[in-house]
């Protein structure tokens, strides 16, 4: 695929309005540069610091909108200081993204500076999370995953859980990643490569990770491990709201959060908890999975809604979010998970792997996926 150039590049920009002059951004001067090399933009936008934050959305949309162009890979817009600017008075200014430097990543000792984003070679980045633990996370993440892949994607998984990772176990996969150049090969299963903590250390092993451990451990599964170019990669998220929920908000651009709940724990505020925590770090909520939706029978087909289902949806409606699908509560999706084999991959046409289907197809949607894909033959799996 050829590139576009960089006037056409910077010309799809003028559909961004200046919160400031009502001006699109190109006319009213805020582009202050665009690079392309090899599939990767780099823009830069000029503001000072009083706007910083008026401009962050502005910045977002650079982002979204040359990320949807033919030939490109992968865009990064920072905000950058104007020129003419003086020097801070004060050490104690504001966050400021002022970064030229392609892919270093900063100390995080200059809190002036936001640190590069790691994985800039993925388009998407989805965190799968909740309020608590328990509700079905990474059975989730890991059929999502595997029903984009199914779909012929690109697919990444990221265990973010260093306390109680899911991810050897659901995949069924027990070996230790390769290490070729001092960078860790992510494991392959299921169509999709896949990382995590519980690869690396025995599942004996007592994991007494303190905060800044976690941040360590997390930061080096984006930043030193070869995950090459992905369309879309799935994070499983620990529960709760602490430090792997802040590090990914910190560190990496995320797409959106998904937002797991059961029936019961929607009364019990858990999946408006994780919801908050997200709209906290400006993360998009793109929607909420009720998860041990309804129980169906296996013998008499016969559905049971156990924990008064449906909460999701309206306590989506509430908080003007999406209402992505229900998954059932089916034996077979817990023994697959437990034997390594996601229901997804080893029943793709049960219902429950319909479920996720679906769901996986309408966030590859959400996500900006149909305008990045490229034209070739669509793989389907039935
Ligand atoms: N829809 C479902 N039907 C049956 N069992 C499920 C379902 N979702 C999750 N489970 C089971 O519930 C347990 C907890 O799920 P898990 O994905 O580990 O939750 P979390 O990551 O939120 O802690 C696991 O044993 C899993 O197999
Ligand atoms: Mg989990």
């Amino acid at each position: 695929m050829s590139e576009p150039t960089q006037d056409h590049l910077r010309n799809r920009l003028r559909v961004i309005a200046d919160p400031a002059t009502g001006k699109d951004i190109v006319s009213a001067g805020l582009v202050e540069e665009v690079l392309l090399k090899g599939g990767l933009v780099h823009v830069s936008l000029l503001t000072d610091r009083a706007n910083a934050a008026a401009m962050e959305p502005v910045r977002k949309q650079v982002e979204e909108i040359l990320a949807r162009e033919a030939g490109v890979k992968n865009v990064s817009a920072v905000l950058t200081a104007h020129k003419t600017e003086p020097a801070p008075a004060k050490p104690a200014a504001p966050a400021h993204n002022h970064s030229h430097d392609h892919g270093h990543s900063h100390a995080p000792a200059a809190p002036a500076k936001a640190p590069v984003a790691l994985l800039p070679q993925v388009k998407a980045i989805v965190a799968v999370a909740s309020g608590k633990g328990g509700v079905g996370k990474s059975t989730v993440a890991v059929n999502l995953a595997v029903a984009l892949a199914q779909q012929g994607l690109k697919v990444g998984l990221l265990d973010a859980d260093i306390y109680g990772p899911s991810l050897p176990r659901m995949l069924g996969l027990s070996r230790k990643p390769e290490v070729i150049n001092d960078r860790m090969m992510p494991l392959a299963a299921w169509g999709l490569k896949a990382m995590s903590i519980g690869f690396l250390v025995e599942e004996e092993t007592p994991m007494i990770w303190r905060g800044p451990m976690v941040m360590g451990a997390l930061e080096q599964m984006m930043g030193q491990v070869e995950w090459g170019e992905l369309d879309i990669m799935i994070v499983d998220m620990p529960p709760g709201t602490g430090d792997a929920q802040l590090t990914m908000a910190q560190r990496v651009t995320l797409a959106g959060a998904v937002i797991v709940s059961t029936p019961q724990d929607i009364a019990l505020l858990d999946a408006r908890r994780g919801v908050r925590m997200f709209e906290r770090t400006r993360v998009p909520v793109l929607g909420l999975i009720e998860n041990m939706s309804f129980y169906c029978c296996p013998n008499c087909n016969h559905r049971s809604e156990i924990f008064s289902h449906g909460g999701a949806k309206l306590e989506a409606a509430r908080m003007g979010s999406e209402f992505l699908g229900e998954i059932p509560l089916v034996l077979e999706i817990r023994t697959n998970a437990d034997a390594g084999t996601p229901i997804t991959a080893a029943s793709p046409d049960s219902a429950p792997a319909q479920a996720f289907k679906a769901i996986a197809a309408r966030l590859w949607e959400k996500v900006g996926g149909v305008a990045a894909k490229p034209a070739g033959p669509k793989i389907t799996i039935s």
